[in-house]
């Protein structure tokens, strides 16, 4: 205890819970990096263009090889170390180091010096000269640039850095209703100054809807709120009883019945949380994939998905609607972007952040950091056991 916190109150339950350094760096992050992560879009990642990502603190290259299917190397040229996200992709899918040139396949293979000349074989010094020097006489002498597995679906390209994928504690998380009939659908990516739980908690969070969007999503009307909250299998379920309840904002869309809401927050380890409202059969999922640069610094892929509830028409209807969709779900996450800078700023303005105190709204939000820090800890032992609460708050 130092001397900045406060005297403890009877009864709270007060724990470090959240360290935003050791979740987002490979070394520290435990069995958090045995997990597909999101690296970028599909149409981020074009045949003609390296693309570079850093996940964990690690800085990558994402490039498309011949097939086009997408391949992912450490961005880090063996020559002398230029970054090869600045380079460009050459025929036959390799990609070219903007330095001097040096080529790598999707492997990571370094398969061509260009100073090495057409017999690609070093010429004036002879063998022994080569070797005392320690320099190569061909490309495959040079060794490779460390590669990661890769797998693209549904419209985005995920990576795993925890070695043999075979041991991935989860296959990449499927984004719900993409090219589902009726539905319609968009990414968005988004920069965070913040750590992957407190993102998570923000897109799982209610009370702060009413606050941080009051007017754009909801608006504070001392409503109570009762949900049942289960942890079970990585996964944390919210169920709102919330059926009389009404979204703001383009929400009204999708309920000029007013037909009763049905809503559903759903959080996945390690990074992936899940938002549902329904209106019969219309209504919107929000999915987030969190992807950790660093401590405080995450790129957030969130697919919006749609349907809405007109019959006829309604693919026409949905993809001429979608650009007023972007403009408003890009308005209400700017909101988030700005209130996680506050939340961090808060956490490490001083020593001691990262201790919370929680209330009844809070509970689901200790189920995420019960998950999240068991991982980060290196998932020893049982994981946190199933529960089924239920809770209630005023929104
Ligand atoms: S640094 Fe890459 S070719 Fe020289
Ligand atoms: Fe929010």
């Amino acid at each position: 205890m130092t001397l900045l916190d406060p005297p403890a109150t009877p009864g709270a339950a007060r724990a470090a819970q959240v360290d935003l350094e050791a979740e987002a760096t490979l070394e520290h992050c435990g069995a958090l990096r045995e997990f597909w992560y999101v690296a970028c879009t599909s149409a981020e990642l074009t045949a003609r263009h390296p693309l570079g990502r850093t996940l964990f603190g690690l800085p990558l290259v994402l490039f498309r090889g011949a097939d086009g299917e997408p391949a992912a190397l450490r961005d880090r040229c063996l020559h002398r170390n230029a970054r090869l996200s600045e380079g460009s992709v050459l025929s036959g899918g390799r990609l070219g180091c903007p330095y001097h040139g040096w080529t790598y396949d999707t492997a990571g293979r370094c398969v061509e010096i260009p100073s090495l000349g057409p017999r690609q074989c070093g010429e004036t010094l002879d063998a022994p000269a080569h070797e005392r020097e320690g320099l190569i006489l061909r490309p495959d002498q040079a060794g490779h640039v460390a590669s990661f597995p890769v797998i693209e679906q549904d419209g985005l390209v995920f990576v795993f850095l925890g070695g043999d994928p075979s041991r991935a504690r989860r296959p990449p998380f499927r984004t719900p209703c993409w090219n589902a009939p009726g539905w319609a659908s968009y990414y968005m990516i988004t920069r965070f100054p913040n750590g992957v739980t407190n993102l998570v908690e923000n897109f799982m969070d209610v009370p702060h809807t009413a606050i941080v969007h009051r007017g754009w999503f909801r608006n504070p009307s001392q409503k109570r709120v009762p949900a049942t909250v289960e942890r079970a299998d990585g996964s944390v379920l919210v169920t709102y009883s919330q059926e009389k309840d009404q979204v703001e904002g383009l929400g009204k869309l999708f309920n000029p019945g007013g037909k009763p809401m049905v809503h559903t927050d759903k959080y996945y380890i390690p990074n992936v949380t899940r938002v549902d409202y329904s209106f019969g059969e219309a209504g919107f999922v929000i999915t987030s994939q969190c992807s950790p640069v660093s401590a405080a610094d995450t790129l957030v892929y969130t697919a919006i998905s749609y349907k809405l509830p007109f019959d006829v028409a309604n693919a026409a209807v949905a993809r001429a609607l979608m650009p007023l969709f972007r403009w408003y779900t890009k308005r209400v996450i700017l909101q988030d972007v700005d209130i996680m800078r506050i939340q961090r700023d808060g956490l490490t303005n001083s020593p001691g952040g990262g201790v919370f105190v929680s209330s009844e709204a809070d509970l689901l939000h200790s189920d995420v950091e019960a998950y999240r820090t068991w991982l980060r800890l290196g998932a020893q032992g049982s994981p946190p056991s199933d529960e089924k609460r239920d809770i209630a708050f005023w929104i």
